[in-house]
Parts: C-alpha cells; sequence; structure tokens
C-alpha cells in the first residue's frame, strides 16, 4: 500500500489548509490535492492563494513543490495514493425531496465512484468533509459495487477547524476524532490516520470512536456551537427590553465554568456555509427517524438566527425614522466573521439585501470579502464597494458593524463622524466598538443587546 502517499480530493477551505498542515509535519509523506475546480488549482498554485487565512501563506510556501502538490489530474492522484481524504463540499440541498434541508450529497458520491473506477490497489478512504450520520456504509456499498478484490477501508475524521484561525486550530487541535470499523481492518486502517497526526498532536489528544460516532459527533458539535450563539441572542432581545446588558450577562453567565466563556458573543447573527446546513441536516436526518421534536428543537436554532438578523433590520428602520429611502449606509464588514474573505451565509448578506429593499444606498466596505461581495450582489444595481473605511462612511447617514475586523476598532470614530451626514448613527452588529465614547462624539450608538445611546430626546 502507498501508504505514504496522501491525497485529499477537493482544494477548498478545508482541503487547501489540512493537507498544508499535513505535509508541513509530515516530511515523511508526499501530500497532493486534486479538486476539478482548475482554476481553484490555478491559485493554489500561485502567489494569490484562492482562500485567505492567517499564517497559510508561510506553510504554503515551505512545503509546496517539496511534499505538498496541487494537481488536476485526480485518477492519477487516486491510482497513486493510499490514502484518501474526501474534502469535497457538502451543501444544503437545493431541489427533490429534502430540498432546503438534507445535505446535498451528489459531489461526494461522484467522488466514491471516481475513486472505485481509478483505483488499482487497497485504500484508506477518509472522509474529511461534514456528512450526514451513517455515509460511511453507502460510501462502502460504492466503492465494493465492482468486481474485483481491493480492499477499501472508510473512515471519519472529521474537522473541526474554524476560518480565520484555521492554521492554529489545526496545529494546535482541541481533539481530532478519528472513527472506523471497529473489525481488524477497521482498527488497522485507523492507526494508520492516527500515525499521521501523531506527528504533532499529543497522543491525548487523539479519540478514537466506532465510525458512526465520529460522523455524528461533527454535527452535534456545530449544533452545539450554534445553540450557544442563538441562546445568547435570544436574550440579548430581552436585554433590549429591560435595559439588562447583554456583555454583562454573558460575562456573568460564562465565568461558570460548567458554562464557559467563549461563544457567547451576541451579534447580528451567526454566519458560514457549515452552522445553518449542518443544523438543518441534523434535523432532517431526525426527521427521517421519526424524531419529529427532536427535529424541531434543533430547527429553532436557526429560526432564532433569522429572527436576529430581521430584528437588526427593523432596529435600523425604527431608528432612522422608519424610512431609508435614499440613505446612505455603509456596512463595515461583509464576511461572515472577522480574519477571512469567506462570505457564505453571512448575515451582512441578507442585512444588505434587505437594506436595498428599503431603497438605503448602500455602500459595502471589507479589509478581504469585497470580491466575494461583488459577487454574491452581482444582480444588485447601486452598491458602492470602497476597500477604504473612511472613504466608504463619508457622506453616510449610518454605520452598520457586520464583521468584527480588529481594524474597526481602530479607527479615528471623530474623522469618521465629521465626514457623515447628520444625524449619524452607528449600528453595531457585534458590539465591539467603544459606545460611550462614539456617543459622546456625536453618534447615535444601538449595540445589540444593550441600551441605545442617542441624542434624541
Ligand atoms: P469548499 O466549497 O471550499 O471546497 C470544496 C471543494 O471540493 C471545491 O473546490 C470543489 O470544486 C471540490 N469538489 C467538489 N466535487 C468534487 C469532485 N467530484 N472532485 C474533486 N473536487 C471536487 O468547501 P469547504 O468549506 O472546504 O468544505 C468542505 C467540507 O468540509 C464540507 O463538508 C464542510 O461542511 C466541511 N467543513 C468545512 C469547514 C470550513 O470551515 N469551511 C470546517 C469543517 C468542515
Ligand atoms: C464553525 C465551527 O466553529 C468549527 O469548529 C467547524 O469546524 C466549522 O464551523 C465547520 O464545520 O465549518 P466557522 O463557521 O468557520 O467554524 O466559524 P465560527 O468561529 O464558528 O463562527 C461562526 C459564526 O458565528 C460567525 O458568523 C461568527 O461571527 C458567529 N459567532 C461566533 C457569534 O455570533 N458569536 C460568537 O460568540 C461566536
Amino acid at each position: 500500500m502507498k501508504r505514504n502517499n496522501i491525497l485529499c480530493i477537493g482544494a477548498g477551505y478545508v482541503g487547501g489548509p489540512t493537507m498544508a498542515m499535513i505535509a508541513h509535519k509530515c516530511p515523511q509523506y508526499k501530500v497532493t490535492v486534486v479538486d476539478i475546480n482548475h482554476e481553484r488549482i490555478a491559485r493554489w498554485n500561485s502567489d494569490d492563494l484562492p482562500v485567505y487565512e492567517p499564517g497559510l501563506d508561510e506553510i504554503i510556501r515551505a512545503t509546496r513543490g517539496k511534499n505538498l502538490f496541487f494537481e488536476t489530474d485526480i485518477d492519477k492522484g487516486i491510482r497513486e495514493s493510499g490514502i484518501i481524504f474526501v474534502g469535497v463540499n457538502t451543501p444544503t440541498k437545493t431541489f427533490g425531496a429534502g430540498a432546503g434541508k438534507a445535505a446535498d450529497l451528489q459531489y461526494w458520491e461522484k467522488t466514491a465512484r471516481q475513486i472505485r473506477e481509478a483505483s488499482e490497489s487497497p485504500k484508506i478512504v477518509v472522509e474529511k468533509c461534514t456528512i450526514p450520520v451513517r455515509t460511511a456504509l453507502a460510501m462502502e456499498r460504492i466503492l465494493t459495487s465492482k468486481d474485483g478484490d481491493i480492499r477499501f477501508d472508510v473512515l471519519s475524521n472529521p474537522e473541526f477547524l474554524a476560518e480565520g484561525t484555521a492554521i492554529h486550530d489545526l496545529e494546535f487541535p482541541d481533539r481530532v476524532l478519528i472513527g472506523s470499523r471497529e473489525t481488524p481492518n477497521g482498527l488497522e486502517a485507523r492507526k494508520a490516520i492516527v500515525d499521521i497526526y501523531l506527528n504533532w498532536v499529543p497522543r491525548e489528544k487523539i479519540i478514537e470512536s466506532n465510525i458512526w460516532s465520529s460522523e455524528l459527533s461533527k454535527l452535534v458539535a456545530n449544533a452545539f456551537l450554534a445553540q450557544r450563539i442563538s441562546s445568547i441572542n435570544a436574550i440579548s432581545a430581552l436585554c433590549e427590553k429591560t435595559e439588562a446588558d447583554i456583555a454583562e450577562v454573558s460575562r456573568a453567565i460564562g465565568l461558570d465554568s460548567r458554562l464557559g466563556v467563549k461563544f457567547l458573543n451576541a451579534s447580528v447573527g451567526f454566519g458560514g456555509s457549515c452552522f445553518k446546513k449542518d443544523i438543518l441536516n441534523l434535523a432532517y436526518i431526525c426527521r427521517t427517524y421519526g424524531l419529529e421534536d427532536v427535529a424541531n428543537y434543533w430547527e429553532s436554532v436557526v429560526d432564532i438566527n433569522e429572527y436576529q438578523k430581521e430584528r437588526f433590520i427593523l432596529g435600523i428602520l425604527d431608528a432612522m425614522f422608519n424610512t431609508l429611502a435614499g440613505k446612505g449606509i455603509c456596512l463595515f464588514g461583509f464576511a461572515f466573521k472577522a480574519d477571512t474573505g469567506d462570505t457564505r451565509e453571512t448575515p451582512a448578506h441578507t442585512i444588505a439585501r434587505r437594506l436595498c429593499e428599503e431603497k438605503a444606498e448602500l455602500v459595502i466596505t471589507d479589509p478581504k470579502a469585497i470580491d466575494n461581495a461583488k459577487i454574491d450582489l452581482q444582480d444588485v444595481d447601486g452598491i458602492t464597494y470602497e476597500p477604504d473605511p473612511y472613504k466608504a462612511a463619508r457622506g453616510c447617514d449610518a454605520i452598520a458593524v457586520m464583521t468584527e475586523w480588529k481594524v474597526y476598532t481602530e479607527l479615528d470614530y471623530q474623522r469618521i463622524y465629521d465626514s457623515m451626514a447628520k444625524p449619524a448613527f452607528i449600528f453595531d452588529g457585534r458590539n465591539i466598538l467603544d459606545h460611550k465614547r462614539l456617543h459622546e462624539m456625536g453618534f447615535n450608538v444601538y449595540p445589540i443587546g444593550k441600551p441605545p445611546l442617542v441624542h434624541f430626546t
């Protein structure tokens, strides 16, 4: 078995960084990443990487062309590798049964068939992408549905990295989860994957499990994380009615060691390509097993997220005298979180469309996501895109902070205030600014889950 040759199918936000880290930490392995998207592969081979992640450039520069290769010949990659990670996209299905809920497994299934057709020697096939529990069974059935005696072992090794901190998360993971069949072959294949991670991850952080627990744990981890955000966002609505302060509530509850301080920041809503899709998928799976109440419970996490975005828009309307027509509104940030250019499911997308419906004149600024914003909103006319936040805010009536980029906390807001139309408003959808100071400058300030600071009597 060519176990020192690793292939990853899918060169996206997961495939690129995870394989770069393996190549970086394991010089004895040759790591190849392939994709059907040739333009993406070309960018991985250029100085303009398709994914922005702090620290990624350096690792790619150190490994690319040595033991890390980005290529387009998928069959060749399969033939030459003993271990194949599958990192293709698994978005929400948009058609047919389960549309809007179930995972769309067409990319994953094409990959399984291609592995079956191109393989000439035994393979360990590792699910890196997030898939419904029991997908490994379908994978095994496809792989073994052809005459021949090639052995395939299917494993689950879900990825827990978060965008913006991917390199840190990969280098110092809280845990690495590896699930396999508990047969002699399955356990042997499991050891081969454990051995890769042992090159840099402490043994006690590598967790082994049965394959179904591993597949399910990935969906459940995302559901629990998103649930914390929806829980705190739901309470932010109550704070706004009662003059309680969500930051103080978060701090007070987070210091309970059973709850923990992380993931309790109220916001305009969670975004990203995974939380919504994975929760809807979890709920869909529950429903297929007849667990209607469980499905409803998890779906409510997504419902609260939609509610929070709508609440933010209605708050802007209410504060700005119930009309936004012709008013300049500047979005500070479009990415779904800081330190990424990714805009998939970003709350800013929903907010931008809703503001345009209200006939506001929209200006969008972001340090890394303007190109993606232009693609996302290409059907909407009249939006201005401006990388410089000072220029972007000039002449506007309001700023809405959409992304918690550090740079937005360091701006000269007096200069910005002086350049804006009056009365000037700030809607801080991330609670990252110094609200008291902004208010003293003259801004009318509307945080999330805190009393607004206004100059109207
Ligand atoms: P992505 O869309 O950035 O990348 C997927 C890549 O797979 C694309 O470049 C696409 O062209 C390629 N692809 C699709 N079908 C293919 C095929 N048949 N052959 C070769 N290449 C093919 O997606 P992503 O964000 O990297 O996510 C991938 C998976 O990892 C998803 O299941 C996601 O849920 C999971 N995940 C994502 C993150 C994240 O932060 N983005 C974190 C953990 C897990
Ligand atoms: C999330 C998980 O954190 C990863 O562990 C997981 O691997 C990944 O999904 C995945 O499966 O794709 P990611 O979506 O990249 O990672 O980013 P997060 O840091 O989780 O943030 C998600 C969203 O929640 C962002 O919009 C962020 O701004 C928001 N958020 C986060 C809040 O609104 N409040 C918080 O307290 C934390």
